[in-house]
């Protein structure tokens, strides 16, 4: 078993800090801090259109901070040029909400894509890798199947599956669970946690599904009204006093903040 509290290495993969993000005058993210160990799964945690997306974009460089620092891999990104995004993306993956898979391509195309579109691997190669990742994600042998023929949890597994081709160091999730049963959801939850401890693999985490976030990520971060208003363990997250937090945790829909906003 993992360590509860994270990786034995003190390495930062991500840290944010205080960064601010506007669309004209919506303040979606204020002041938001927070950092990632290398091997941690932390998770950004809030209800629907608080700034996840936005938070995730802004780390793989598809949105840039009006103020603050952005740090990934060590590097300040808070100003990149693209080619220096382009350079550190090849040690990223992005699994995005929809988790879209082309309809039109058998599984096992879906998760040779990126290794067809970004590197010259032979095709016996990319062979094994699809075979590999696919088995890393409980879906060993589906190469042939098309995207149809599948359940949108396998479906999600098998996004997992191509975010993994390019064996990258660091996986972010955009609500991996969204729209998943129970069951399934905790089944991403642990697939998430295994990538975690086979492959050592950094994750970010963006969800509302606050119950499976506090069982499968080292750390999390609540998100309400633009800020951060809680980091840390699930422990610590449990034991604050904040009152969005205590109502977030004890599953209320719709705080009253927000149905006064
Ligand atoms: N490119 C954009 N232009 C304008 N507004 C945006 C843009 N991206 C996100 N927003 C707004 O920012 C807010 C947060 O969006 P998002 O991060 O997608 O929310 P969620 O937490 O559901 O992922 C929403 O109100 C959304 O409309
Ligand atoms: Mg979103």
């Amino acid at each position: 078993m993992a360590p509860e509290t994270g990786p034995e290495s003190e390495e930062t993969v991500i840290r944010l800090e205080n960064v601010s993000k506007s669309f004209g005058r919506q303040a979606v993210l204020r002041d938001v801090s927070f950092h990632v160990q290398r091997g941690e799964t932390f998770a950004v945690v809030g209800p629907s259109g608080c700034g996840k997306s936005v938070t995730l974009k802004v780390i793989v460089g598809l949105l840039r901070p009006d103020a603050g620092k952005v740090t990934v891999f060590g590097q300040d990104v808070t100003h990149a040029s693209e080619a220096a995004f382009d350079i550190l993306r090849k040690r990223m993956a992005m699994v995005f909400q929809s988790g879209a898979l082309f309809d039109s391509m058998t599984v096992g195309e879906n998760v040779s894509f990126p290794l067809d579109q970004h590197t010259a691997t032979p095709l016996a190669e990319k062979r094994r890798i699809v075979a590999e990742s696919l088995s890393r994600v409980g879906l060993p042998g589906t190469e042939a199947k098309m995207p149809s023929e599948l359940s949108g949890g396998m479906r999600k597994r098998v996004a997992v599956a191509r975010a993994l081709a390019l064996a990258p160091e660091l996986i972010l999730f955009d609500e991996p669970t969204t729209g998943l049963d129970p069951i399934t959801t905790t089944e991403i939850g642990l697939l998430i946690r295994r990538l975690r401890d086979d492959l050592g693999l950094t994750s970010v985490m963006v969800s509302h599904d606050i119950k499976n976030v506090m069982e499968f990520a080292n750390r999390l971060g609540i998100h309400h009204g633009g800020e951060l208003i809680a980091v840390g363990t699930p422990d610590e997250i449990r034991q604050s006093r904040h009152p969005f937090v205590r109502q977030f945790l004890e599953g209320l829909a719709h705080p009253p903040q927000e149905l006064a906003a």
